[in-house]
């Protein structure tokens, strides 16, 4: 399992040099959750007091409208906890009996029998007390526990599934604790990602290059006798700020209430609703101020990616 790289683009030729019709699809399944993570990326603006949630004849309807648009992958994440909607069940049992591609991002304080392409659970501690500091609430024990019964379950019933951990690394020392903790646990991958911040504010410390020089040396050696750890590839990416987004169109972002925000990143910013007959061309024609933009983003890669297809190149007749 890799996530959202720069190069998965090349399977997508077509469409950068076609229609420009969106690949992904991120739905938010809920706007509330169970855990109280601090660093969360959706704790910093004040979205919607009322705790909602799509409803399956929503998400269904809404999943149809995405098919037409050209959508082949769906990730069930938030804005708040998926797991805890509670038409999940029978949402994820109407993905799977339509033979559709789609992914889980969840902290599995709840455990679920699904089988999705992955499931990537947001582990984050090594004790319950650092995952109290880093999720709010003391289920470390608890989540252990549904990953291993899950990876048991999943081992006959659904072993095409990618059961990946994940630690939001804030210093090195946390690599080593996070991975002596649970190497333990049959993940398929261990993967250790950088904060998202505004601007990438979360970096711009003094001291911040040899910080993360030094984490992902401490990865890097993990990966040496550990194949499941994985390196995200936006570790590469802390210090690039995108003047547009250029690959933009390639996802698409559905709250709970099916309206389509710019992106993952930005909820607050809502270009339309997922049912209006024109969605994508507004999702074409909206702008928005990177200035805003969270640093490093998965679409950094994608975006370098198309808008290098995209630049002119002189004397391009001479091979
Ligand atoms: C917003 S959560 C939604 C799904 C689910 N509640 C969970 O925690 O997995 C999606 C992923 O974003 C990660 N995340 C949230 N805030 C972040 C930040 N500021 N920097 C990096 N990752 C972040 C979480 O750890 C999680 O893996
Ligand atoms: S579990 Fe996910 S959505 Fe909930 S606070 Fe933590 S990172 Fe945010
Ligand atoms: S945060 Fe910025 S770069 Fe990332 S997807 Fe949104 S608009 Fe694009």
């Amino acid at each position: 399992m890799s996530g959202i790289t720069g190069d998965k683009m090349f399977s997508h030729i077509d469409r950068i040099i076609g229609d420009r019709k969106p690949i992904t699809a991120d739905i938010f399944l809920t706007n509330y959750c169970n855990n109280k993570c601090p660093y969360c990326t959706y704790g910093r603006w004040e979205l919607d007091a009322g705790k909602t949630y799509m409803r399956y004849e929503d998400f269904v309807m809404y999943a149809e409208r995405m098919i037409e648009l050209g959508v082949e992958g769906f990730i069930l994440t938030g804005g708040g906890e998926p797991t805890i909607n509670p038409d999940f069940g029978k949402i994820t049992i109407w993905l799977e009996k339509n033979g559709l591609h789609y992914g889980v991002n969840t902290n599995f304080n709840e455990p679920a029998y699904i089988k999705p392409d992955y499931l990537k659970v947001s582990l984050d501690g090594w004790d319950e007390e650092s995952y109290e500091k880093y999720r709010g609430v003391k289920r470390y024990e608890q989540v252990r526990d549904n990953i291993a019964r899950y990876a048991s379950w999943k081992r006959t019933e659904s072993p095409g599934t990618s059961l990946g951990i994940q630690r939001v690394v804030h210093s090195c020392s946390d690599v080593y604790k996070f991975y002596e903790a649970n190497a333990d646990l049959p993940a398929d991958y261990i993967v250790f990602r950088p904060v998202e911040s505004t601007g990438g504010n979360f970096y711009n410390h003094m001291y911040a290059g040899e910080e993360t020089e030094q984490i992902i040396q401490a990865i890097k050696t993990l990966m040496k006798f550990d194949s499941r750890v994985t390196l995200n590839f936006k570790w590469d990416l802390l210090d690039r700020q995108e003047d547009s987004c250029t690959a933009q169109w390639a996802q698409i972002a559905v709250n709970e209430r099916g309206q389509v925000m710019y992106c993952c990143h930005k909820p607050y910013q809502i270009v339309g609703h997922i049912m209006d007959d024109d969605i994508l061309e507004k999702k074409r024609k909206a702008g928005t101020d990177m200035r805003g933009c969270d640093i490093p983003c998965r679409m950094t890669a994608p975006n370098m990616f198309v808008k290098s297809m995209e630049q002119e190149r002189e004397n391009a007749c001479f091979i």
